[in-house]
C-alpha cells in the first residue's frame, strides 16, 4: 500500500469512528469490557436487529418504552449514540440502568445495540 493510499484509508477509518458530524453522547470513560471488534459491520445484519427489536420488547419497554411510567428512565436518544456507547450502558450497565452481560450473549446484546440504532428503532 503506498503512502497517499494509507493515508485516504486512514482519514476514512476516522470519519467513520466518530460518525461524522453526529453529536455523540459522552463516551470518554474506560470501558468495563470493551465490545467486540467490528462492532459497526455487525449492526448492519437485518437478523440481529429483528433479534434486538424481541429483546426490546421483552425487557426494556417497560422501563424505556413510550408507555413506561414516566420518569423512570431517560427516553433513548439514539441519534446522539455511538455503537460502543449503548454496547456499554447495556452490556456493563450504569447507575440504574441494570447489567445485562450476565443475562444475554455477547451477540444478543450486539443484537439489541443494533436495533437501537438502526431506522426500525420504536420505543
Ligand atoms: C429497570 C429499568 C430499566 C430497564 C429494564 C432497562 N433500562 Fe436502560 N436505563 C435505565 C435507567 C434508569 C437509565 C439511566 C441511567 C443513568 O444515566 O443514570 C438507563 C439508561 C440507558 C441507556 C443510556 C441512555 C442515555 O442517554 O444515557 C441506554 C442506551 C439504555 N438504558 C438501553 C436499555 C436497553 C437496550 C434495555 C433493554 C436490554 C434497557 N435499557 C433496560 C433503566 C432501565
Amino acid at each position: 500500500m503506498n503512502f497517499r493510499r494509507l493515508a485516504s484509508t486512514v482519514l476514512l477509518a476516522t470519519l467513520l469512528s466518530t460518525g461524522a458530524g453526529v453529536v455523540v453522547a459522552d463516551t470518554e470513560k474506560v470501558f468495563d469490557d470493551p465490545p467486540p471488534p467490528r462492532l459497526e459491520e455487525l449492526l448492519r445484519k437485518p437478523e440481529l436487529i429483528a433479534r434486538g427489536d424481541a429483546i426490546w420488547k421483552e425487557q426494556c419497554t417497560h422501563c424505556h418504552g413510550s408507555k413506561a411510567y414516566p420518569g423512570k428512565a431517560p427516553k433513548l436518544a439514539p441519534r446522539r449514540y455511538t455503537p460502543e456507547f449503548v454496547w456499554d450502558r447495556v452490556h456493563n450497565g450504569f447507575r440504574g440502568m441494570p447489567p445485562w452481560k450476565e443475562v444475554y450473549s455477547e451477540e444478543d446484546i450486539v443484537a439489541v445495540v443494533a436495533y437501537v440504532l438502526s431506522d426500525e428503532f420504536w420505543p
